[in-house]
């Protein structure tokens, strides 16, 4: 495999796969487990001889005391070689693990990619390192499926997979637009329904695959909940508010997609609601001592009232990823905060700056209380923010300009979105990864085994 070809399907990846489905539906036949066992010792001791080899290249370009030592120590997880799809795999946490050098990545390039907005396209808009697209994640006690385009795009055949939240949802779903496009040779027969070009001044934007007439869309939601004027006799201050009992109007739109992934966070801060008039209502009534924090825990409430009651959930499988850690070092993204110049995951972080440490606890703690009830919410987590918060490398930094303008200045980096390829590519692996679960455990009944 030469890296310059990353984006065509892995043609192991399909048998593998086949192969679970049927090891699933067969898993008493004596027969078939041996023959899988055997294939997947071969395949292990291959990729142990690669892995090996590469993570020993990569500590050779990082000769940094302490980290080329973590890196190379990932070696030994690679051999144990059990397969999320396999039936150990299965409950194996995605999310606890390390990032690894992988030379096969990134999955796909910037320019082969038309569907990418200018601001991500860093290396095009002159970042001049690309170890930040090589680094793949490999969780602690599995392995995760490689990306196949096309298996994907044929699970999604006549289906809608759509992104709603802020530009962080955007940016990793042009990353998957990137991801699936890879598989398609004629460019053509993927286009906005409405002739409407990238931009992030779009409401929504919704791609068609016409060959499998699928459609992969995004709404931008900044809150999720409905943001709307404020009532008559409220105080003047009030310019807008928040209605955290209500969804946003645009949730009729995709409350029937096949596949829906939510995010919100970045927005429910003091800067961005309060302190631009945006206060919080629930009912008629405007909470004038609110907090951001009690508002926002509020809605992650009316967020998963919504998926439990409004949704069919055997239709439609949703994800709410969490919070994406900044990275801005000595400020934030107006006083001159940095992560310029940054080249390399940082293994050690684990946690997100304090300042938004609050909104990520309490999304946790409303969806793990929904998820513990008797009748449990329908809906799986995409943790990243832990194994995100060790990418302080993977950030546009000044590179999110089109190369005519040139860098922009040190003082204006841009520390929260990401360079594509790059990060978001990984939460997309792993919602192929739970996705490809959840259509194999749901057609494995009504298949004639
Ligand atoms: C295309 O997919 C939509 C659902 O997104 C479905 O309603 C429609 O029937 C499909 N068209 C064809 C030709 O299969
Ligand atoms: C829920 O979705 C399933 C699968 O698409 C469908 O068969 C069923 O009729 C739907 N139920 C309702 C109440 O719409
Ligand atoms: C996400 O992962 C972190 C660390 O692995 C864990 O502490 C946290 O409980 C997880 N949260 C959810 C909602 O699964
Ligand atoms: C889930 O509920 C059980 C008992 O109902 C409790 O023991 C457990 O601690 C709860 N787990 C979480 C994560 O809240
Ligand atoms: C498939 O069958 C198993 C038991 O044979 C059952 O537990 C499971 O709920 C079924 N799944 C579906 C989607 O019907």
């Amino acid at each position: 495999m030469s890296k310059s070809t990353p984006s065509k399907p892995d043609p192991d990846a399909k048998p593998t796969f086949d192969l679970f489905n049927k090891f699933k539906c067969l898993r008493h036949f004596e027969q078939s487990v041996g023959f899988l066992g055997f294939f997947f010792v071969s395949i292990c001791v291959i990729c142990g001889f690669f892995y090996l080899d590469y993570s020993r290249a990569a500590a050779e370009r990082f000769l940094f005391p302490g980290h080329s030592e973590r890196f190379m120590s990932k070696g030994a997880n690679k051999d144990k070689g059990v397969e999320f799809f396999g039936e150990k795999g299965g409950e194996c946490d995605l999310f606890e693990g390390n990032w690894v050098w992988d030379e096969t990545y990134p999955l796909y390039q910037s320019k082969d990619c038309s569907l990418l907005d200018n601001g991500f396209r860093c290396f095009e808009n002159g970042r001049p390192d690309l170890s930040y697209t090589k680094w793949r994640w490999q969780p602690k006690n599995c392995n995760m499926p490689r990306f196949d385009a096309k298996l994907m795009l044929e699970k999604l055949r006549n289906k809608r997979l759509v992104f709603v939240g802020d530009s962080i949802g955007r940016n990793q779903w042009e990353s998957l637009l990137c991801m699936l496009s890879s598989a398609v040779p004629n460019k053509d027969s993927i286009y906005e329904v409405n002739g409407n070009p990238i931009t992030k001044h779009m409401l929504f934007l919704v791609f068609k695959f016409k060959d499998y007439n699928c459609t992969v869309e995004y709404y931008r939601s900044l809150f999720l909940v409905l943001q709307s004027r404020a009532p008559p006799g409220a105080p003047q201050k009030v310019m807008t508010t928040l209605k955290l009992d209500k969804m946003d109007w645009s949730s009729e739109k995709w409350r029937d997609a096949d596949v829906l992934v939510l995010n919100t966070g970045h927005w429910w801060s003091y800067e961005k609601t309060l302190r631009r008039g945006c206060y919080f209502q629930e009912g008629t009534e405007v909470k004038m001592d609110m907090k951001v924090e009690h508002a926002y825990q509020r809605s992650i409430e009316t967020v998963a009232n919504w998926i439990q009651t409004e949704l069919n959930s055997s239709k439609t499988q949703v994800f709410f990823r969490t919070y994406s850690p900044v990275h801005f070092r000595g400020g934030d993204w107006k006083t001159g905060g940095k992560c310029h110049f940054e080249t390399l995951p940082e293994p050690g972080s684990s946690l997100p700056p304090s300042d938004s440490w609050d909104i990520v606890k309490i999304a946790y703690s409303v969806l793990s209380a929904h998820l513990n009830t008797s009748e449990a919410l329908k809906v799986e987590v995409l943790n990243i923010t832990h194994m995100t918060a060790q990418r302080r490398d993977g950030h546009s930094s000044i590179y999110y300009q089109d190369p005519k303008k040139g860098p922009a200045p040190l003082h204006r980096q841009d520390c929260s979105h990401w360079c594509l390829p790059g990060v978001p590519d990984t939460w997309n692996e792993l919602l192929y990864a739970l996705f490809l679960k959840h259509v194999t455990t749901s057609s494995c009944n009504s298949s004639r085994f």
